[in-house]
């Protein structure tokens, strides 16, 4: 067969475009993005559902809509502020795009989101697969869609046995995508259905074979090795990382940092933290008992002295949290600390503010920072009591 030849004919297609139908109509999930041809509400979902579950979607896919009803109140706002509705979401430069983005709408289109796929294409944060969403969900224009769900579930129907990531096999998922498309209405409906069979019936785990609809058209069930498709590749395993943090009280306010362009977290708040390099777990016994006058302490205030240009002097250990970025996986230590006498939040470097530890802050936070908030204000620990 060559590269270009339909992959299959176009009876089988007829046939999977006349199951999918009525069961997407009997089985749909009500989400809000699917009562809507809003294209500027089909895309804030699409980038919020970029690395995020539906469940957690549902309540920031409502609060930012109430912000920002439209592109031209989201191209208007302080990226602080779209940053905060964003907080706790995650890949936060998702947010900044979909900002620049509504920006460049209102610059480039007069604030009309634009029709053309091309132009939908051409904005930040826009990659294939949204643009072919947006366009077919908003518009019923005739584009593929291929993410998570429709790899596993095009992967099985066609029975490929490749890693799905390769040049190759992308290509032919896309081409497989673009055969499936009926020839001119309901493209919306039909990649809606498809992306709804990929999450519900044919999961990643235990495929629920038996009540899918297009279970006799499916390669991989025929053949019986729906489990072992899609190839899934080994993760690497991921890179541990040790951050020291420090909890900074005056006068009933906590000292916070912005965190500055180019480093992660770019643009959210958060207590101020440092790499310790080389890392090492470290147990909290050790942190416990030992912790007063040990070298770690030593190396600790001079990384904040170093790196932040901040003389603290770490007191006591609070609690070590554990979290994930990329393929980074943190073990941050969390210390009550005193601050030099002399201290100005002038002369420091970046921006620094000192908030009141009674309510959470109207500052976009990392989410650990929004954690740690939440702990030192239900917490009995003295340190915080301060
Ligand atoms: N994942 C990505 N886009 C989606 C959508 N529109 N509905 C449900 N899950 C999705």
């Amino acid at each position: 067969m060559s590269e270009t030849s339909q992959i299959h004919d176009e009876a089988w297609y007829v046939r999977l475009r006349r199951a999918l139908g009525p069961w997407y109509r009997q089985h749909r999930r009500d989400l809000p993005w699917r009562n809507t041809r809003d294209p500027y509400r089909i895309w804030i979902s699409e980038i919020m559902l970029q690395q995020t579950q539906v469940a957690t979607v549902i309540d920031y896919y409502h609060r930012f809509l109430n912000r920002f009803p439209d592109v031209n109140a989201l191209a208007r706002a302080d990226e602080q502020d779209v940053l905060t509705m964003w907080a706790g979401l995650g890949y936060y430069r998702r947010a900044r795009q979909l900002h620049a983005a509504a920006q460049q709408i209102c610059d480039e289109h007069a604030g009309q989101f634009p029709g053309e796929f091309q132009h939908i294409l051409d904005l930040p944060g826009v990659g294939r697969y949204t643009a072919g969403a947006i366009a077919s969900f908003a518009y019923d224009q005739r584009r593929p869609i291929l993410e998570a769900n429709t790899v596993r579930l095009y992967s099985r129907l066609m029975g490929l046995s490749e890693d799905p990531r390769s040049t190759a096999a992308e290509r032919r998922l896309w081409q497989f995508a673009e055969e499936t498309l009926p020839a001119s209405s309901q493209v919306a409906e039909h990649n809606q259905a498809l992306m709804e069979l990929g999450s519900l019936i044919c999961t990643p785990q235990q495929p629920k074979c038996l009540l899918c609809p297009v279970q006799k058209l499916c390669q991989a069930y025929v053949q019986g090795n729906q489990h072992e498709i899609p190839k899934v590749a080994k993760k690497a395993a991921p890179t541990p990382l040790t951050h020291a943090l420090v909890v900074v009280r005056r006068r009933g306010r906590l000292l916070l940092r912005c965190n500055p362009a180019g480093q992660w977290w770019h643009g959210l708040w958060d207590f101020p933290r440092v790499n310790l390099d080389p890392p090492r777990p470290i147990r909290a016994t050790q942190l416990k008992r030992q912790f007063t006058g040990s070298a770690l302490q030593t190396r600790i205030d001079s990384a904040f002295h170093t790196e932040l240009k901040l003389s603290v002097a770490t007191q006591a250990w609070l609690r070590t949290m554990r979290h994930g970025v990329t393929r980074y996986r943190i073990e941050l230590l969390c210390f009550s600390a005193d601050l030099d006498g002399a201290f100005n939040l002038r002369n420091l470097p970046g921006e620094w503010r000192w908030v009141s530890c009674q309510k959470s802050p109207e500052l976009p936070l990392t989410s650990t920072a929004s954690k740690l908030f939440s702990w030192l204000q239900q917490s009995a620990e003295p340190a915080a009591a301060k």
